[in-house]
């Protein structure tokens, strides 16, 4: 909903609990008013009614005020927009008009033929904001920077940042400090999102997982990017963000061209992080995430099973285990296509290896619809082995400087997919693979970062970096469109393209390629603080575990670590012994009862994985699930109750596995026996009201 002053230059944007107010000065400068509880129209124009603080010329009026602080006049703060032309840099804007559309409101403004507009949207309590930007004049506009939005807090002492940081296999894990003078910068500079930072962060002062004021910032952008976090003098904090890393140029806007950037996504809650975070869910799976409210199947994904050696009968006889422990979708992971039997070759053949599937890929796909299941694959299509039919053909595909090394990492270059050839030729392979056998699934992966950005002959080569994003984008959405019944999963290296922008094209996310069930624990509290559990996916993995660390863990507590989001199994069941995929059938049974209060649910985390118990519970309707893991006791010392959330305290609440009656106060106040024992203990508790 959107309030407008009578004056036309207050507006208030309000969802069912939070308000956003902002307004334009006579000298059109746009400030921000309100971000917090909802608050009336008169609310907002008292406060558009208080003065700046008075001049002085060592400081300005206008910064950490501003909603979209530009390059040039009186401003110190870092520029959101940065723009130049042959003649002269920065921006002096004129405002031209406001409109709204449905729940969108627009506000234009006009430097010379350069017209900037700021969009702000309500998403129930989120807050969506991009810029536009339409280069309707006669001259060359260079972008160096073009942020989606600015957001600023309330004056308060003592804020904290928190942010969700990493590296391949230890992503999105949680880390909180107090914020200081200056700026705290996070983001990538490698071309996709990175496993180094979810783009998120959360500020508050003295909140905690169940109470207090949390305000929170995501970026929907899946190349490079940048959240900066600046604490200003007199207790001003600002929160910048956008697509690219640098301030070096991020488009060349010819005469005609426009640019939108991702959106910035932001909400402020009073309910702590756990508040937060379901506000963030609740907004992906109506807003983002498509076809959310679809639960997604228990997949079997045979890498960790066979890695590169794979067959056609192999896999065919893991696909019969997996039928057998309940299995809904079978998907054969990398080394099916060209010459890839190792990670050498192969990458840009996107045709069945003749060897391992000499009639294709549609044989497996029969045999595995036959079992009752899905079928999906592996690609990795942005990216090409210098040792490959697609390279030797155009080794100009590639992105590279002319003259300089061609970097490999895993011994593979990035494909530029600013190109149109590029683009045409990969929509041509994908569509023809998605149409020549019956494919449900595909698992897009993206294994190295940008080394050697360049593009020989293009007049403005540092466009690669926001072109070849808007590339993916567009080549997923068309092959989305051709193939409505494929569903696609985002990976990088495990969690290296995690953003709001490409979930608004993918069914589900792979969260890291650490499967080890205790770290998962860390990285899972860490990804949900953003990300809703419907779009986690979290297999079970043999023990001990063989890529990481050795550990050794029971199937029990491998599936209840797993079961906490999208459920898979990625063992080798070929090794499995009956008791123990009989084992996996009963928790594959179990997790599919509770699937749509998983998937779909709020989720409470009742308590953080630090040692020893940890918990997460999951409410629905009237159905609540407990996924309680015990990672060491010690002493001897009994295990806490886990107090509940989220359920009537009038209440009764029958356990499934047991028929044991619970009153919802008990429940609330002291809390549930798990039952939990020893090391690396786990269990799931699923309870109906009655
Ligand atoms: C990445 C993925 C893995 C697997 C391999 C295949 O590392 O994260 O799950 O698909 O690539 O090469």
């Amino acid at each position: 909903m959107v309030d407008i002053a009578e004056n036309g230059r207050t507006w208030l944007l309000s969802g069912p609990s939070s308000s956003y107010a902002l307004h334009l000065t006579d000298a059109d400068e746009l400030l921000h008013l309100h971000w917090g509880p909802r608050i009336a129209l008169a609310d907002a124009e008292a406060l558009a009614g208080s003065p700046l603080p008075g001049y002085w010329p060592f400081e300005s009026p206008l910064d950490g005020r501003e909603e979209y602080p530009v390059e040039g006049g009186p401003r110190f703060v870092r520029p959101a927009l940065s723009v130049r032309t042959d003649e002269r840099r920065g921006t002096e804007w004129r405002f031209t008009a406001y409109e709204t559309e449905g729940d969108e409101l627009r506000l234009r403004f006009a430097d010379d033929g350069l017209a900037i507009t700021l969009h702000y949207r309500m998403r129930g309590d989120v807050v969506e904001r991009w810029v536009s930007l339409d280069n309707g004049g006669p001259a060359r506009v260079e972008l160096l920077r073009a942020d989606a939005a600015t957001w600023t807090l309330p004056e308060r002492e003592g804020w904290r940042l928190s942010q969700l940081h990493g590296r391949w296999a230890a992503e999105s894990r949680l880390t909180t400090a107090p914020l200081t003078y200056g700026e705290k910068v996070i983001g990538s500079r490698r071309g996709h999102t990175g496993h180094q930072h979810l783009p998120w962060v959360a500020l508050d002062t003295d909140a905690t997982e169940e109470r207090g004021e949390v305000y929170g910032c995501a970026l929907g952008w899946s190349g490079s990017w940048r959240i900066a976090v600046a604490q200003l003098p007199d207790a001003r904090v600002q929160v910048t963000g956008g697509a690219g890393h640098d301030d070096s140029g991020l488009l060349l806007l010819e005469p005609g061209a426009s640019y939108t950037s991702p959106v910035f996504a932001g909400l402020w809650s009073d309910g702590g992080f756990g508040g937060a975070s379901r506000t963030w869910h609740a907004y992906q799976r109506a807003h983002v995430v498509p076809d959310a409210d679809r639960d997604r199947p228990v997949l079997f994904n045979s890498w960790e099973a066979t890695f590169f050696d794979i067959s056609e009968e192999q896999q065919a006889a893991l696909a019969r285990r997996a039928a057998g422990i309940g299995v809904e979708l079978f998907v054969v992971d990398d080394g099916w296509f060209g010459a890839r039997t190792s990670d050498r070759a192969g990458l840009g053949d996107w045709t069945p290896n003749p060897d391992r599937f000499p009639h294709g890929l549609k044989p497996l796909a029969d045999q595995v619809h036959g079992l009752g299941m899905q079928f999906g694959i592996w690609v990795e299509p942005e990216m090409v082995n210098p040792d490959s039919d697609l390279y030797r053909a155009h080794p100009d595909w590639v992105q590279y400087q002319p003259g300089r090394t061609r970097t490999e990492l895993r011994n593979q270059l990035v494909l530029n997919l600013a190109r149109e050839d590029v683009q045409e030729y990969l929509w041509e392979r994908l569509d023809t693979l998605l149409s020549g056998a019956p494919i449900d699934y595909v698992k897009w992966d993206f294994n190295r970062c940008f080394t050697d950005a360049g593009w020989p002959g293009e007049p403005y080569p540092q466009r690669l970096w926001v072109d070849h994003v808007r590339a993916l984008y567009a080549l997923l959405d068309r092959l989305r469109a051709a193939h409505p019944g494929v569903a696609f999963e985002s990976c990088s290296g495990g969690g290296g393209r995690i953003d709001l922008g490409v979930l608004s094209r993918t069914d589900q996310v792979w969260t890291s390629d650490n499967t080890d069930p205790l770290d998962r624990l860390a990285i899972q509290h860490g990804f949900t603080q953003i990300h809703p559990a419907r779009v986690m996916a979290a297999w079970v993995t043999d023990s001990p575990n063989t890529q990481l660390n050795g550990r050794a863990s029971s199937l029990r507590f491998r599936f209840v670590s797993a079961m906490a989001g999208v459920l898979g199994v990625g063992g080798d069941l070929t090794e499995w012994t009956e008791e123990e995929l009989a084992e996996a059938r009963r928790w594959v049974e179990l997790y599919k009862e509770i699937r749509p209060v998983v998937q779909q649910g709020d989720l409470y985390r009742l308590r953080p994985p630090s040692g020893g118990l940890s918990a997460v519970q999951y409410v629905r309707g009237d159905e609540t699930v407990v996924l309680a893991c015990l990672q060491a006791q010690s002493h001897g010392e009994p295990v806490p109750a886990v107090r509940l959330r989220g359920l009537d305290p009038t209440a009764s609440y029958e356990c499934r596995e047991t028929g044991e009656v619970h009153r919802g106060a008990v429940l609330l106040h002291h809390g549930l026996r798990t039952g939990l024992r020893g090391d690396l203990d786990a269990t799931v508790i699923h309870l109906r009201r009655i």
